[in-house]
């Protein structure tokens, strides 16, 4: 596989994406509550998608070595990395839940994002949850900011280990940001960690997703025997966020705002694009 270059219908179409992806995750806000299930809230985006006219790019993805991914997006509960599958189990106060979603338009373009949600308000999660959300953040916005041609991947992968380690966390190396289009996982990798002038130099027309998972503890993880989900080795908790980006001439531009994400940090001095 090769990188892809948007032009300007193609990034008319990974527009509509990813404002799509990101209004599944803001109509999924306040329905993520204590007592709610990851399956409720995986029933409710599929209906909302229906809605919007798009699909779920995750029920039935089935990357070689995988089984079928079930779920019409993932939900990573505390101590799970990432493909978290929806269940039964009901919501508690003081939980930490990544909600990853991934949406094709009619037109074959996909949006890719995720959000943290703790559950029950900040004040009902432990000290150490609502640091390792906010860290987490500001890491992936961390990377975003060094958006822009003549870059490098490692480039951004420095600023957001860096980061991530000057605060006491850790970055998982197995999985990665990835470059996205008309297919799901496209190249390049866009890893989370990693030195400073080194990997693929960054240029307009690239769309890729910053997606990090930062651990409260050890960075090493390990896979549950459903073939999905990824949990940390020493069970500590785990936050991730993700967006998807446009390289643009002069910098960057966040596909997957709407109106519900969160404020972008005080440290990003780039004003936010607007089509
Ligand atoms: N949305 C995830 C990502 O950010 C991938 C999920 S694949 C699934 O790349 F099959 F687990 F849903
Ligand atoms: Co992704
Ligand atoms: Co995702």
């Amino acid at each position: 596989m090769s990188i892809t270059y948007k032009d300007e219908a193609g990034i008319a179409g990974m527009r509509v994406a990813c404002r799509l992806a990101s209004e599944v995750l803001d109509y999924l806000t306040p329905l993520i509550q204590p007592g709610i299930t990851t399956l409720e809230i995986d029933r409710l985006a599929a209906e909302y998608m229906k809605q919007q006219g798009t699909r779920s790019a995750t029920i039935g993805y089935q990357p070689s070595g995988y089984p079928p991914y079930p779920g019409h997006l993932c939900t990573s509960l505390n101590q799970v990395v990432c493909h978290g599958i929806p269940n039964e189990k009901p919501l508690k106060k003081g939980d930490i839940l990544n909600v990853d979603v991934t949406v094709i338009t009619p037109e074959g373009w996909y949006g890719d994002n995720s959000r943290m949600f703790m559950i029950g308000g900040e004040a009902a999660c432990s000290i150490q949850a609502r640091r390792l959300c906010h860290i987490t953040f500001e890491a992936m916005w961390k990377g975003i900011a060094m958006v822009k041609p003549g870059v490098r991947l490692g480039d951004i992968g420095h600023a957001i280990q860096t980061f991530a380690e000057s605060n006491g966390f850790t970055v998982v190396r197995e999985f990665c940001g990835h470059g996205i289009g008309q297919r799901f996982h496209e190249d390049p990798q866009v890893l989370h960690y990693g030195r400073p002038g080194t990997l693929e130099e960054l240029k307009p027309g690239m769309t890729f997703t910053i997606e990090p998972m930062i651990n409260a503890g050890k960075r090493d993880i390990k896979e549950l025997g459903d073939g999905w989900t990824i949990v940390t080795k020493d069970r500590s908790l785990s936050a991730q966020w993700e967006h998807t980006i446009l390289v643009t001439p002069t910098g960057y531009e966040v596909l997957t705002l709407s109106a519900g994400s969160p404020p972008v940090p005080a440290f990003v001095s780039q004003a936010p694009a607007t089509v």
